[in-house]
């Protein structure tokens, strides 16, 4: 199981990438707006300089045409470094231009995947990762668990090298969900992380510990006895 922070907040990504075990950042233009009217490009080497090289970092597109995607993955990539992965959601225009890129030997993330087929077609056209959105397919009715299994089950059954980095979660227990059902990453806002690990059965066992340590030791901790 692998962990992304899905944000381009600086601080979050300073913050939470020194405390859980992440392994790469990603964004979207609405993640992006979040931040305001930043200097995209500077954040974007910001955001890598963090999270050094070995992490995986993905930037989108905005452009809605093949040929304005390939430009845009091309300034990504100059602007940023060429490990970036380019995601690029899946319409007719983007598995266009994801095989282009692939054929130029570019890593790319296939995303705003809602049904099989887009993650399929992703998966055919050689996508280092598909993005399935959990919270988006129930919010549709859609069932996130049994079309992730599906991916898992066709990158197994014809040996694709991609990595399904789930994404699009409200809450831990979907991220959960979607690990159990095949994905091998998920990408998530770092609040779901915090929120999951303060709910108050947490705080109360640790309360309760601290309590009876205390009322034999007082102060005095095991690093200080
Ligand atoms: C991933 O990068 C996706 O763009 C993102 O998780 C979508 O999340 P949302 O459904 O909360 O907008």
């Amino acid at each position: 199981m692998k962990y992304l922070l899905d944000t381009a907040n600086l601080e979050a990504i300073r913050k939470y990438n020194e405390i859980f075990p992440i392994a790469g950042v990603t964004s979207n233009p609405s993640i992006v707006k979040n931040e305001g009217k930043i200097d995209f490009f500077s954040h974007m080497n910001e955001i890598r300089s963090i999270i050094g090289r070995d992490k995986s970092l993905h930037i989108q597109v905005t452009a809605l045409d093949t040929e304005g995607m390939l430009k845009d993955a091309d300034r990504i990539l100059n602007a940023v470094d060429k490990d970036v992965y380019i995601k690029v959601p899946v319409t007719m225009e983007g598995i266009h231009a994801i095989k282009k890129l692939k054929a130029q030997g570019i890593r790319v993330t296939a995303t705003a995947i809602y049904n099989k087929i887009q993650g399929f077609l992703a998966m055919e056209a050689g996508a280092d990762f598909i993005a399935p959105y959990y919270n988006r397919m129930e919010n549709m009715g859609l069932d996130p668990e049994e079309i992730i299994a599906s991916f898992a089950e066709m990158a197994a059954l014809y040996h694709y090298p991609t990595t399904i980095v789930a994404a699009s979660f409200k809450n831990a227990g979907q991220v959960d969900k979607a690990h159990i059902a095949g994905a091998h990453a998920a990408t998530m806002d770092p609040s779901i992380l915090v929120s999951a690990l303060q709910q108050s059965y947490i705080t109360n066992a640790v309360a309760g510990f601290d309590a009876d340590w205390k009322s034999i030791y007082g102060d005095c901790t095991i690093s200080e006895l």
